[in-house]
């Protein structure tokens, strides 16, 4: 296998319920994983099991209870469980991309500012962002005339595609994809699977959940099943020691939600 890009060791995740006595919720125990530069490993298992806390925890946006996350650069290694609120703000910037499930809307900032949004904050000019943030919004089908509106009003679809525009348009090296096809029509998923079909090419990693079989089986190069652990539990001692199973997808998916 080449050098993975990120890779989990150990990886444990617990939520601490305030609200409820201070229960301990046990979402995530000894996860290991590795993802190459030009793979996107699927995560699958049931609803509520973890996967979407996986990619907030990939993402910065959940604390790391132990265990380490760590991407490998060719001049040295990051470790985010230890990694500076600040430079968080760089690594979301250059280094992961992050299609989640729902746009986060921002009241007056228009859809094509959404979408330029990610390359103006790298520096690239007002006048090439406009452009490729035009033909990412054409490419996914979203109509021109609403370019200029600000997407809160939007149907859940066109919502969906302005999120997919944003989180592809900086060709981001790590991209994390949760559920990014839910709200789409066939046309449109089919759209969506080129664009991760050319970011791997162009040798992206990427971490994603797909409910659509279809989809999955034109994506995925590894399925990555979780598996039940989730303990609420008074402390951490009765977590379970399992939790993942690696496997190659085949065309024969057993998979089944
Ligand atoms: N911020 C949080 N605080 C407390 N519990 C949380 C928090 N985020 C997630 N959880 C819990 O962690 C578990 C895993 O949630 P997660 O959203 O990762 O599931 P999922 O596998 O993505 O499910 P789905 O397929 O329904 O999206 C759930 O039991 C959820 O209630
Ligand atoms: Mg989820």
């Amino acid at each position: 296998m080449i050098k993975p890009f990120l890779s989990a060791e150990a990886l444990s995740k617990s939520f601490t319920l305030h609200s409820q006595g201070g229960q301990h919720l046990v979402v995530m125990h000894d996860l290991n994983l590795q993802l190459a530069p030009g793979e996107c490993l699927v995560l699958a298992g049931r609803s509520g099991i973890g996967k979407s806390t996986l990619l907030k925890m990939v993402n910065g946006n959940y604390r790391i209870s132990a265990g380490r996350l760590t991407l490998h650069f060719d001049n040295g290694e990051l470790e985010l469980s230890t990694l500076p609120a600040h430079a968080w703000h760089v690594l979301r910037r250059d280094v992961i991309g992050y299609v989640s499930q729902f746009l986060r809307v921002v009241p007056r900032v228009s859809t094509r500012e959404v979408v330029m949004e990610p390359l103006l904050s790298r520096g690239v000019g007002e006048a090439e962002a406009r452009q490729r943030a035009e033909a990412m919004l054409a490419r996914l089908n979203l109509p021109e005339r609403l370019w200029d509106l600000a997407p809160g009003t939007f149907s859940g679809g066109e919502q969906q595609r302005v999120n997919i525009a944003r989180g592809f348009i900086a060709e981001h090296p790590l991209l994390l994809l949760d559920e990014p096809t839910a709200s789409l029509d066939a046309a449109n998923r089919d759209v969506v699977v080129e664009l991760i079909l050319e970011a791997k090419a162009r040798g992206t990693a990427m971490l994603g959940i797909f409910h659509d079989e279809d989809v999955r089986d034109r994506v995925a190069d590894r399925l990555l099943h979780l598996e039940a652990t989730v303990l609420e539990t008074a402390g951490l001692e009765s977590a379970g020691s399992e939790t993942a199973s690696l496997e190659t997808n085949s065309p024969t998916t057993e998979e089944t939600e």
